[in-house]
């Protein structure tokens, strides 16, 4: 019989959590897992005294959901999304949705949606954040695909997200075909530039302040207070507070090489396909690609050459490496929303700005209350060009720039590496210069292959010169990559 409001499969620990929210919440939910073991095992245990029901095959769990159908799935991405979608698709009708909840790459989800909207389901692909806690008890949900989809599954989706200070659902339609997954994919991307900006305060706290781990412990505690309170602050002040058996720090035996599962990297990567300067996120991935070469690091340390160092005094410091932290993060959302404005214009999605600042506002693992303020700004106007042109974050970033400077200026004489809060105000350098050295550089391309340049009084038209008197005046074709 049709009891259930949605269908769910994949038993994983993010699949089961988002049930068990659902539940909850009121909603029927039929479970599915490839291993019929697993449905059993949940049915008897964690889902024991719930409302929840289980399905035997596809074809049973689809006979079991109310119409339209609604089916999530939350399986590993890639091949096995694809392989549900065909086991599905025999036993759905015209109007009935599949969401995918997976961490799947963007294209995939805009061939998905077109697809499918040729057979009449349809598809929506949801970024899900927050991890297990999150999935339980309320995650940041962005979903989207198609749009005649969401009417549908609004009540579920919003009544399962984690909600905003303000009561706000941290979940909202996002936009057309893979842009769900696409805004995922920038989140994971902002968090890996926030991740690796924390590291690099703690590594300068460490080597150049030379600070205990609880003193460190002390500082995030405080910084959690104010314009820097986040659930990633949050968390490494309860990391550097954490200690082992042996009484000392649990974070310090902790082999330092990073591990990645691919969508910081796509978003790198997505940047430079745009060319948008993504500059931050860029450096995060490649942090953590420089710490997985341990073995060649531990051979450099010996080889190479670097100033010694002085432990500065950190009374006046810290709140300076606040500010420069706050400074950067200000800089890696900016470069953020510049990449997802490109991403609408590319496909013609059209985003809310400040709907994806409120999804990102609770929930999720960049939540934070500097979120806020950008809501407040694309509110305010929603086709700002630029975050760093609203007053707020102009104001925001001239009062740390000195601090900033500092910050950078001391990691630099003192050989502690920076790689994000270095390019943060590399980036912001040149975002505020008119005049760039590209001049040059257009100077060289035409020396050396007739590749022409434009000339500032006239923009648009190509130019070669022969810069020896020995070369032709045949110029190279004009086009950019
Ligand atoms: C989230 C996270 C999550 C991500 C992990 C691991 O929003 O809940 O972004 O989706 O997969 O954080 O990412 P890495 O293994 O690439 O660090």
């Amino acid at each position: 019989m049709a009891t259930a409001d949605i269908g769910l499969i994949g038993l994983a620990v993010m699949g089961q959590n988002l049930i068990l929210n659902m539940n909850d919440h009121g909603f029927v939910v039929c479970a599915y897992n490839r291993t019929q073991a697993k449905v059993d095992h949940f049915l008897a245990n964690e889902a024991k005294d719930s409302q929840i029901i289980g399905a035997t095959s596809i074809e049973d769990l689809c006979s079991k959901l109310k119409r339209p159908r609604k089916v999530m799935m939350l399986v590993k991405a890639g091949s096995a999304v694809d392989s549900f979608i065909d086991q599905l698709l025999p036993f759905l009708e015209q109007g009935d949705i599949i969401i995918d909840g997976g961490n799947s790459h963007f294209p995939d989800s805009v061939r998905r949606a077109k697809t499918l909207a040729e057979k009449g389901i349809l598809f929506v692909g949801s970024g899900v954040s927050g991890g297990e806690e999150g999935a339980r008890f309320g995650p940041s949900l962005m979903p989207g695909g198609n749009p005649q989809a969401w009417p549908f599954i609004k009540p579920i989706f919003q009544a399962i997200a984690a909600k905003a200070p303000d009561g706000a659902p941290c979940c909202d339609w996002v936009g057309e075909e893979g842009s769900g997954h696409y805004v995922k994919m920038v989140h994971n991307g902002i968090e890996y530039g926030d991740m690796q900006l924390i590291c690099e305060v703690y590594q300068i706290m460490k080597e150049g302040l030379g600070m205990s781990s609880d003193e460190m412990a002390d500082t995030f505690e405080e910084w959690n207070k104010g314009k820097l309170d986040s659930f990633l602050i949050e968390i490494t002040r309860d990391i550097l507070r954490f200690k082992d058996e042996d009484g000392t720090a649990l974070v310090e035996k902790i082999r330092d090489t990073a591990g990645q599962k691919g969508t910081g990297k796509w978003t790198g990567i997505d940047s430079l396909d745009r060319g948008i300067p993504v500059s931050l996120i860029g450096e995060a991935v490649y942090a953590r690609c420089l710490s997985s070469l341990k073995d060649e690091r531990t051979r450099a340390s010996k080889i190479l050459v670097g100033p010694t160092s002085q432990v500065v005094d950190k009374s006046d410091f810290l709140d300076a490496l606040g500010e420069a932290l706050y400074a950067a993060k200000i800089v890696s959302y900016a470069q953020g929303f510049m990449l997802m404005r490109q991403a609408a214009s590319d496909y013609g999605w059209n985003l809310n700005f400040a709907g994806i600042a409120l999804m990102w506002r609770g929930g999720c693992i960049i939540r934070s209350a500097f979120l806020g303020k950008i809501k407040d700004a694309y509110t305010v106007n929603p086709s700002l060009e630029n975050l760093l042109f609203d007053p707020f974050f102009t104001e925001a970033t001239a009062t740390a720039q000195s601090a900033w400077r500092k910050v950078i200026a001391m990691a630099v004489t003192q050989g502690i590496p920076t790689p994000a809060l270095s390019t943060s105000l590399n980036f912001y350098d040149g975002l505020r210069h008119e005049m760039l050295p590209a001049n040059l550089l257009q100077a060289q391309r035409d020396y050396f292959g007739a590749h022409t340049y434009e000339l500032l009084s006239n923009p648009g038209t190509h130019i070669h010169t022969n810069w020896t008197g020995k070369g032709g005046n045949v110029s190279s074709t004009n086009y950019d990559a």
